[in-house]
């Protein structure tokens, strides 16, 4: 009877425990850090459909979350619309558990988790912050920038959350985390240890760095070590310069990280909805202006460089130490309905021109919260608590 009963529960619990002894993505090496269950065979997350949810869509509102910045609060910049926050992603013929802020305070216990990247894995750190902090007291938690660094702690569990800009990963004249609007792309080909020394030590890193690349075909990269833009400079395709900067960060996770005792992502390109001409919009000049419902069409895809999910990949594969991929690209191609549009603070006042037609300064590149980033954190859990045993899903 009892021994029924234990088998019971081992069934109902079996989808997601990992059995004793099974390696993680593939390596043989035991269990990965972190993992708590795995995900059921063959399931690729970043595969699926979006599905309407309005009783547990959102998890949390835009007001009540104090780290939003204001450049993604579409809300209380006057978006007309809401629908877009109420849709929950749905992997093909899978599922997985779902997002509990108290099982991942738990798991980061005494530990620092760090986002590296730029303004885009800036909005998923948020949608972190936002996910989580409830769970939390008011007096237990803080929230502090620095320069280049942002960091959030929850006192009661001796942890971290922290944001790092590096927009290009490297050392380059983006650097500033204000100020960094530049047109000419310069960066540092090597050493990267002036942003390096702050991921060190890391539990959690999460990294990722795609459309800085994308602004130009060239990128220049100065070899020595001082700032002279007129000597010991080479100009590269964007996309080979990418190659060189993501093979870099890997030699540095297999020289420094403890595969051990800490987790490594990488999240690839989040897409932009600047022409609507590429969903099938007939209208002239039209963007991701005024749309409020996802793309249905499974097979959609925009604008991003497949190229560049190429070097993506290959450089990864090369890994010694395991690096999770966290595939949001195509499940964000389908949401030109999520991007902040006009409805955020702007960096200079519209002109009365632009004002009278607000495509032309519609942003369609970032995403309002609660919205799509909190998806991609979904994906970041699974990925880090239930990993598939498959390292290409
Ligand atoms: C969330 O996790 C906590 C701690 O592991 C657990 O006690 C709780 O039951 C979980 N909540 C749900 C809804 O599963
Ligand atoms: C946006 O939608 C509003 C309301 O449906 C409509 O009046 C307006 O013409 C649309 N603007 C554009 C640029 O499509
Ligand atoms: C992510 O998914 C897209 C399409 O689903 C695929 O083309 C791409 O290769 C994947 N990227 C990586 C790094 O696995």
């Amino acid at each position: 009877m009892k021994v029924l009963a234990v088998l019971a529960l081992v069934a109902a619990a079996a989808p997601f425990l990992r059995a004793a002894g099974q390696g993680g993505e593939g390596d043989g090496a035991g269990p990965l850090p972190f993992a708590v269950g795995a995900a059921p065979a063959g399931c690729d997350i970043g595969q699926g459909e979006w599905v309407r949810d309005e009783a547990a869509r959102p998890w949390y509102q835009e007001w009540e979350c104090p780290y939003i910045q204001p450049q993604l609060t579409c809300q209380a910049h006057g978006r007309p619309d809401k629908g877009y926050q109420n849709w929950r992603w749905q992997p093909r013929g899978c599922s997985l558990p779902s997002f509990n802020a108290t099982m991942m305070l738990e798991m980061l216990r005494g530990k620092r988790m760090l986002f590296v990247g730029d303004s885009l894995n800036r909005g998923q750190y948020v949608s972190l912050l936002c996910l989580l902090h409830r769970a939390i007291p008011d007096g237990a938690k803080s929230f502090e920038t620095v320069d280049s660094l942002s960091i959030f702690r929850a006192k009661d569990y001796d942890a971290t959350i922290e944001f790092y800009w590096a927009p290009m990963l490297a050392e380059s004249n983006s650097d500033d985390a204000v100020v960094h609007r530049v047109d000419d792309r310069v960066i540092r080909g090597a050493p990267m240890d002036k942003h390096s020394r702050f991921w060190q030590g890391a539990h959690i890193l999460v990294f990722n760095s795609y459309l800085w690349w994308t602004a130009e075909d060239k990128i220049k990269i100065l070899r020595g070590a001082d700032n002279d833009l007129s000597k010991d400079i080479v100009e590269m395709k964007a996309e080979e310069a990418y190659r060189l900067v993501l093979y870099q960060v890997v030699r540095w996770l297999e020289r420094n990280a403890d595969p051990k005792n800490s987790r490594a992502f990488f999240v690839t390109a989040s897409p932009t909805h600047t022409d609507s001409a590429a969903w099938g919009d007939e209208a002239e000049g039209g963007n991701c202006y005024n749309q409020t419902t996802p793309i249905g069409d499974a097979s959609y895809w925009g604008s991003t460089s497949r190229e560049m999910l190429r070097v993506t990949e290959e450089v990864l594969a090369t890994s010694r130490v395991p690096v999770g991929v966290v595939n949001i690209t195509q499940l964000s191609e389908y949401r030109r309905d999520g991007h902040t549009q006009t409805y955020k603070r702007q960096w200079s006042e519209p002109t009365p021109e632009q004002r009278a037609d607000p495509r032309s300064y519609a942003d369609c590149t970032h995403w309002c919260l609660p919205g799509v980033p909190d998806t991609w954190n979904e994906l970041l859990y699974w990925k880090l608590f239930f990993p598939s045993n498959d390292q290409a899903l």
